[in-house]
């Protein structure tokens, strides 16, 4: 698996989420996390407090109990709610207790709504400093949002994270761009379009299906590969060991390059500004 160094962190170019352990135990997801692990070397494992009310968390930490600390990029998720000076504390660390951690490498305000930024960047460099967490940064934030969170003093931000993939490329022609002149970290969620997001199936395409057949690969590990040319760490989901296997088989940069032309006719990537999608 491609690794990215960012910042001198080195983070696996993909890496899961655990929304699958919403409901609470997830026996299939608990062994993709695993085998992505110990047979891949994945490393960036991506919650958030809001998922089930903190089962995600409570689900993920027990699922890496007992593998080197410092070998995982753990990234969590504030929920805008608690991004206030009440509550900011003690939502980082119940999350520290799901997650059985002392820190996290990189935690985020889960999407903008109303919080005051100034007061989000002042307790994000307290947490740094206590060695809560590592690093910190947002998610679902536009170009607008991102311009607000430097002028309150956020220039540090490390990453934004936010829902890129093969049918919302948007992106890709002005924020992506932006956050790279920055040096902040695009990581994208739903990677593999999602099952909240209503959008046309690519098993459903035959060119693309057949494009792929001819290539040995599987749509989806062309759309991980497809995000981590675009400069971004991937974030995708299953509880299913054998697309597990599917979706993080190696993609040759040949492959890539002979598959892009097919897919960009496909789902073309706009020529102008479009709103950032969030689900
Ligand atoms: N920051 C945010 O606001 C935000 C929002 C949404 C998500 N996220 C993060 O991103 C993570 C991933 O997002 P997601 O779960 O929405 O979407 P996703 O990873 O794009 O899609 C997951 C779905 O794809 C299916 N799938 C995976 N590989 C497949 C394959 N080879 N063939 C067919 N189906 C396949 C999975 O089903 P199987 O289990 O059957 O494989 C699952 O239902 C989340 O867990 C969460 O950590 C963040």
């Amino acid at each position: 698996m491609k690794h990215i160094v960012f910042r001198n962190e080195t983070i696996s170019a993909v890496g899961m989420g655990t929304t699958g352990f919403w409901s609470g135990s997830n026996p299939g997801l608990c062994d993709c996390i695993r085998t992505a692990y110990d047979t891949y070397g994945m490393n960036l494992f991506d919650t958030a407090e809001m998922y089930g009310n903190g089962r995600c968390e409570t689900a993920l930490g027990k699922t890496l109990e007992g593998l080197p600390r410092d070998r995982l990029f753990l990234v969590d998720k504030i929920h805008p709610d608690h991004a206030e000076p009440a509550s900011f504390a003690r939502s980082l660390d119940y999350s520290l207790i799901r997650l059985n951690t002392d820190y996290i490498d990189l935690y985020l305000l889960h999407w903008r709504e109303n919080v005051d930024l100034p007061f989000l960047v002042d307790a994000m460099h307290e947490a740094q400093r206590q060695g809560k967490i590592r690093h910190w940064g947002v998610s679902n934030f536009t170009i607008e949002d991102m311009k607000d969170l430097f002028a309150a003093g956020g220039t540090d931000c490390f990453c934004d994270q936010i829902f890129y993939t093969l049918y919302e490329r948007g992106a890709e022609y002005d924020l992506v761009p932006f956050l790279k002149e920055h040096d902040i970290l695009p990581m994208s969620y739903s990677s593999l379009g999602s099952n909240y997001y209503s959008h046309p199936d690519v098993h459903n395409n035959r060119t693309i299906m057949n494009a792929c057949r001819e290539y040995g690969i599987a749509p989806e590990a062309y759309m991980l590969s497809m995000n981590v040319a675009a400069g971004f760490a991937a974030l995708f989901t299953t509880s299913s060991l054998s697309h597990l296997q599917d979706n993080l088989a190696e993609v040759s940069d040949e492959t890539c390059a002979a598959l892009k032309p097919v897919f960009d006719r496909e789902f073309p990537a706009p020529d102008h500004a479009v709103p950032l999608v969030k689900i």
